[in-house]
């Protein structure tokens, strides 16, 4: 029996900042943000979007009754998330109305949450070839003003339905994975911020890269020749050139010339999105399947996912017969024309402008935001969410 995703959905906020405007404010070249760290736009959370509300409208757009009826098992990975109790994923099963007769949970572990969602999903199908499982990855990437992890900020989620008989990728059997504790990237329970070692999370993420990558081949026998393309954890979408430019001479030159091709397929999204740590890797996924028209079925697409801290893996998938029917272009492209351009001003206002931190009550405007979920409120220490679509 094949395993994989069924469905793929992706939502962003309808906000974003031009990283030109915002080098030119930081007294920094531009190019430094578009080439060097390569990214063009960067998605900005207005108060009423959190990391439940960025994933529910990312599932709606995606799921229909039939799914509503079939998921038994929801997996919300964030490393964002609202609650230190309550998981994020019982607040996105009743926003979505799906039967009560399922599971529902938050996975944390950086930006690898996603990824294990995915692995426990396929584990869950293999026992109950029946069940659909909704996988979740959401987040609001936040380092602060004008620190050196700014330009690398972000916020969107992407939504999956992990099936038996997937219509979009069928995932392999091979794996290769690794922990490791070390303090890359992190985030205290007492700050709404990253904290992060720039210089070494890079590093990390390079080494990590070489070895599950080694690792892999091993287990496999598969060689880079075998992949039509390989899709990275993007928290900015240099990095993943710099991890794939590391492996391409063990290609011939026509499959170097197609995996950077495909490279930059699938980083178009996330060029234009940032940082949306554990559905990063993810949106990278559909940037390529969506606007690579010409992949063929049958077509191995390689993963590598990387949650600081660290935990990384590498798996692999191969494209369905007409997957290109079951993916939400348009959709997504309307998204993408649909966006809001603010000024640097504006952005650093709505950064600012974060749920009281004492417990207080408070009450949204929403009408601002045009997403069909919306936070409208916190009151009596319980957050309240809107939801136009019922
Ligand atoms: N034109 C073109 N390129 C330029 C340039 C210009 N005018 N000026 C600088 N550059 C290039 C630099 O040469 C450099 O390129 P190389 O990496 O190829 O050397 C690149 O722009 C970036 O410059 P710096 O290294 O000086 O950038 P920085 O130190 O200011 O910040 C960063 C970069 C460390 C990634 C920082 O943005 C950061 O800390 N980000 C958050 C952490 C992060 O994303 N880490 C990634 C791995 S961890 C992970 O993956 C988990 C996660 O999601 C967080």
């Amino acid at each position: 029996m094949q395993i994989g995703i069924d469905k793929i959905g992706f939502f962003a906020p309808h906000l974003y900042l031009d990283m030109n405007k915002l080098a030119e404010a930081r007294n920094i070249e531009p190019e430094k943000f578009t080439i060097g760290i390569g990214q063009e736009k960067m998605a900005v959370p207005p108060i009423t979007q959190d990391t439940v509300t960025l994933a529910a409208n990312a599932a709606l757009n995606i799921l229909d009754e039939e799914d509503k009826q079939r998921i038994d098992f929801v997996i919300f990975g964030t490393e964002s998330g609202v609650d230190h109790s309550k998981s994020a994923g019982v607040y996105v099963h009743r926003l979505l109305g799906l039967n009560p007769d399922a599971r529902a949970i938050e996975v944390k572990q950086a930006c690898y949450g996603a990824t294990a969602g995915i692995q426990m999903a396929k584990g869950h199908i293999a026992l109950n070839p029946d069940s659909r499982v909704l996988v979740l990855g959401s987040d609001i990437a936040r380092y602060g003003l004008e620190t050196g992890g700014e330009a690398t900020q972000g916020a969107g989620a992407v939504a999956m339905v992990i099936s038996a008989d997937p219509k979009i990728l069928a995932i392999e059997e091979h794996h290769a994975y690794r922990t490791n504790d070390i303090m890359d990237f992190w985030r205290p329970i007492y700050s709404d911020k990253a904290f992060v070692d720039g210089k070494f999370s890079n590093e990390q993420y390079m080494a990590f890269f070489e070895n599950i990558w080694n690792q892999y081949k091993e287990k496999s026998g598969l060689t880079l020749g075998d992949f039509e393309a390989i899709c990275y954890h993007l928290p900015y979408t240099k990095i993943g050139l710099k991890a794939l430019r590391t492996i391409l001479t063990e290609a011939d030159e026509d499959k170097q010339e197609r995996l950077q091709t495909n490279y930059k397929a699938s980083s178009q999204y996330n060029r234009n999105v940032g940082n949306i740590y554990t559905g990063s890797l993810y949106l990278s996924l559909l940037s390529l399947i969506e606007q690579k028209k010409d992949l063929p079925a049958g077509a191995r697409i390689g993963l590598f996912s990387y949650g600081s801290g660290a935990v990384g893996e590498f798996f692999s998938g191969v494209l369905q017969p007409g997957f290109q029917e079951h993916l939400h272009v348009q959709q997504h492209e309307e998204l993408f024309a649909s966006r809001k351009e603010i000024s640097v001003a504006e952005y650093e206002e709505i950064f600012q402008n974060t749920l009281p931190a004492d417990g207080s009550d408070i009450e949204l405007n929403t009408q601002d935001d045009p997403a069909a979920i919306c936070l409208s409120g916190v009151k009596d220490h319980m957050r309240q969410y809107t939801n136009r679509a019922d």
